[in-house]
């Protein structure tokens, strides 16, 4: 069993996973109403991850024999008005995460519970690898710049960075 602070971050951190595939959606949805086709594809796929991220923690959590308690996400506040917006937010929502997963590795680490210190080092390396996607294609969409036919290339650019 985990410990009771450990099943409190565990159903936090569950709860920030689903949160993450709830905006995500979001952001997915905000591309296919503006014209951004690709970075809409990459968003739903990203949102479609983000569950299985969730379901992954929830699964080691019931394993562990602790409670899980599902939740639902809060609506979303995001306010999208540019691809700038959308690619700022997966950056930003991507630290937070990272934040997160972070603190449950301290926690398990004072405890001593190798076996979670262990599980969620999945998550510390898929926390290094959706950060640094994230600000690649901020860096990406920075150089394209914001005139001419920039919507379409930048498009184009998350696309093929296929997430
Ligand atoms: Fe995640
Ligand atoms: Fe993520």
């Amino acid at each position: 069993m985990l410990s009771e602070n450990l099943q409190n971050l565990f159903n936090a951190q569950i709860a920030i996973e689903n949160t993450a595939s709830y905006e995500y959606l979001h952001l997915a949805i905000w591309c296919a109403s503006n014209g951004f086709d690709e970075s809409a594809k990459f968003f739903f796929k990203q949102s479609d991850e983000e569950r299985s991220h969730m379901l992954k923690l929830i699964h080691y959590t019931l394993e562990r024999e602790s409670v899980v308690k599902a939740g639902y996400p809060a609506p979303s506040t995001l306010k999208i008005e540019t691809i700038f917006d959308v690619l700022q937010t997966f950056y930003d929502n991507e630290k937070k995460v990272t934040a997160s997963v972070y603190k449950l590795v301290d926690t398990a680490t004072e405890e001593r519970d190798y076996n979670a210190v262990q599980f969620l080092q999945w998550y510390v390396q898929e926390q290094h690898e959706e950060e640094t996607l994230a600000r690649t294609l901020i860096e990406k969409a920075n150089l394209i710049g914001r005139e001419g036919s920039y919507r379409y290339f930048i498009d184009q650019m998350i696309g093929k960075s296929g997430g």
